[in-house]
């Protein structure tokens, strides 16, 4: 922690070892910079044409002058409102590093403004930091109406990250002042899934030039590209929580296990159907976000989604409150970047890591006809696939294939996700074909592209099915929706 120098040997010693401070980086994410720390900056597409008339001073922004936005020195900050009377709630960080709050705030340890911690965690914490500014200006900007037009981290402020409020202190040290996620929920059942590659463990210290030689300290998440940190889960029959028992163990359980070890099932677990169907939704709503802008624009290294959902709805309905939905969230931006700042990043596997946790969560969805509805948008028309096999032998074949990329720039290959989640993925970007294939005791695959080459024959591999976008008819749409079930209905996804 940082102590402050009062006496004058104190002060003599700090001199000598003094560090060279700080280590928030300059971060071209656009709302805030720390060598302007005092002011927000109104995004481009807002069409103010001078950088001065581009900034807004933080001081006319700020709601809540308890707390240390922007320019944050520990001296002038103000004492966290801890509550005492709540236990740590933590289920995947490090002990003692979050303190609860009242007005369903929670603070999490930040130490981006102690320069005698070693670098690597200062930088670490200064870029959560300076991922947390951004949000606050940009709630802040579009609250005071200076800006209205959209942003890439639009979804992060307004839903996937807890709201960040500013900073405070806490007996010597810093503390990041966030909404409490777990707020309302009678006993909270949490699990904290990593997703993308995470850095070797104890290493985090050497994080501070990410980059350099980098490579050595990221450990693949295995094909999934998702593994647990921890989970907290309610335990009714007990009425006790059961948590990650041992790190190293639970972290060899593959994510099947991880998800029915979280979420049981529908007689265990009251919010089981409740839950899966939110987590679904929520995870396909990030998965295609992250294929369209994420992988292109981000690098997120050891970042977590955090599931929760009431593991007490008896006792939270006894209590006479409505019982809180089931919500996930992304956390833990230590490591999160603007993918132009870290060119030599290379792959982060988050957008697989998010295609594995939706996959896993898919599966538990029960089979029924409503997913239709949800899972087959009716842009594209199947131009050839199974079915025509089926019927027609080989002539049916598909003449025509999205190329293994890259090819003419932007055709994509998505391992292990659903025909219907590719077809959304194709939308998404509107491309003008897709094209998906079950691969036995693999992954599926998906591709997308704009033009096709062609396919001289069938080899021994699974057919593609392959689709072109279309404007179709109310009819051909449901027509195509029926084909599409009929096809993903006669075998199950390796
Ligand atoms: N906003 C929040 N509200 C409540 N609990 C949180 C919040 N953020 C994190 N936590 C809890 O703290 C744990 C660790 O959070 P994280 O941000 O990953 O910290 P660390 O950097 O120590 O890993 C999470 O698994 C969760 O249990
Ligand atoms: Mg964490």
């Amino acid at each position: 922690m940082l102590t402050l120098c009062t006496t004058g040997s104190d002060c003599l010693r700090a001199e000598e070892t003094v560090v060279e401070a700080p280590a928030l980086e300059v971060l071209s994410w656009g709302l805030w910079s720390p060598d302007k720390c005092d002011q927000c900056i109104i995004p481009d597409d807002a069409g103010v044409l001078w950088p001065e008339e581009k900034m807004v001073s933080i001081d006319s922004l700020r709601e809540d002058s308890g707390l240390g936005v922007g320019c944050i020195r520990l001296e002038d900050l103000g004492e966290c409102d801890v509550d005492v009377t709540v236990e740590n709630v933590q289920a995947g960080g490090h002990a003692g590093t979050f303190h609860v709050l009242r007005e369903n705030r929670v603070a999490k340890l930040s130490e981006a403004f102690d320069p005698t911690v070693p670098e690597g965690h200062q930088y670490s914490a200064g870029t959560e930091y300076n991922f947390y500014m951004q949000l606050w200006c940009l709630g802040a900007l579009r609250k005071a109406g200076h800006f209205s037009g959209t942003h890439l981290l639009d979804p992060f402020q307004s839903a996937w990250a807890p709201k960040f409020y500013g900073v405070c202190r806490w007996v010597d040290a810093a503390f990041l002042v966030m909404q409490n996620v777990f707020a309302g929920y009678k006993k909270e059942s949490q699990l904290d899934l990593k997703v993308g590659v995470t850095v070797a463990e104890n290493e985090p210290q050497k994080m501070k030039w990410l980059g350099q030689s980098i490579g050595s300290l990221l450990t693949p998440t295995g094909r999934d590209g998702a593994k647990l940190a921890g989970y907290k889960v309610w335990n009714r029959k007990t009425s006790a929580y059961e948590t990650t028992y041992s790190k190293k163990l639970s972290q060899l359980h593959g994510l099947p296990w991880v998800f029915n070890t979280y979420l049981g099932n529908s007689s265990s677990n009251p919010q089981f159907e409740k839950s899966v169907s939110a987590f679904a939704d929520q995870l396909a709503q990030m998965f295609r976000w992250w294929n369209r802008y994420g992988t292109s624009k981000i690098r997120s290294i050891a970042a977590s989604l955090l599931f929760v959902y009431e593991g007490d709805t008896a006792g939270a309905e006894w209590d006479g409150n409505p019982v809180n939905a089931p919500r996930l969230y992304f956390i833990d931006f230590a490591h999160f970047f603007p993918a132009a700042d870290k060119p030599e990043l290379g792959k982060d596997y988050v957008e697989q890591g998010l295609a594995s946790a939706f996959r896993e969560i898919d599966r538990l969805k029960p089979n029924d006809v409503s997913r239709l509805a949800v899972d087959a948008p009716g842009s594209y028309k199947k131009v050839c696939g199974l079915a025509d096999l089926r019927a027609s032998g080989k002539n049916g074949q598909c003449l025509e294939k999205c190329a293994t990329p890259p090819h003419n720039g932007n055709n994509q290959q998505i391992k292990g996700i659903s025909m219907s989640m590719c077809q959304n993925l194709a939308d998404d970007s509107s491309y003008a074909f897709f094209g998906w294939r079950r691969v036995p005791n693999q992954r599926s695959e998906c591709r997308l592209c704009n033009s096709t080459v062609s396919r001289k024959f069938y080899t021994t591999s699974e057919p593609w099915l392959f689709f072109k976008r279309t404007k179709e008819t109310d009819s051909e749409r449901l027509a195509n929706r029926l084909d599409l079930f009929n096809d993903s209905a006669t075998g199950s996804e390796a």
